[in-house]
């Protein structure tokens, strides 16, 4: 394996390890918010969102070494930005849950459209990779 090898394997496991720990950050979030541990549930829902970040600023690096099929690329494209539209929705009745009961059932359909729109996103990334051609 030449070095240009070597920092592509690098980078697809970088990439992977970051995608897996927001994953995992995530179902520790969901955990701990319906264990009722608030100041744990704000904390990993903070890290599971910066992990978020960081994975797509890592994806969008990535992807630039590959061309997509445009229509795979849309498809993705667009629950990606569903999912982190989402993202607001998420915060602003957790906020609200924080004094007010009756803002749970917000907070859980916030968060059941993040976790399926994330998991439509990651699934349609997986689609896109099993015809991209990398870039030489
Ligand atoms: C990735 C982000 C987040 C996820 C996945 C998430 C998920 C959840 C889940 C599944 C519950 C349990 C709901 C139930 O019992 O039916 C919950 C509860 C809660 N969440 Fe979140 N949440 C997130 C972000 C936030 C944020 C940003 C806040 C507020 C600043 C927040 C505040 C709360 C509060 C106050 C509860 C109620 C805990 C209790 O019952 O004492 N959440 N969350």
């Amino acid at each position: 394996m030449g070095r240009d090898g070597i920092f592509s394997a690098l980078n697809t496991a970088a990439f992977l390890a970051n995608l897996a720990a927001t994953v995992v950050l995530l179902a520790l979030t969901i955990r701990s918010g319906r264990a009722g541990r608030r100041r744990r549930h704000y904390l990993l829902a903070a890290l599971t969102l910066l992990s978020l970040a960081a994975a797509i600023g890592q994806a969008e690096l990535y992807g630039r070494a590959y061309r997509f099929e445009p229509l795979r690329l849309r498809v993705h494209l667009c629950c990606a930005a569903l999912a982190l539209l989402a993202v607001p929705f998420v915060a602003v009745t957790g906020w609200r849950l924080r004094t007010r009961p009756q803002a749970r059932p917000a907070h859980r359909r916030a968060v059941g459209a993040f976790v399926v729109l994330a998991g439509l996103a990651i699934l349609t990334a997986g689609w896109m990779f099993l015809n991209a051609e990398p870039r030489l």
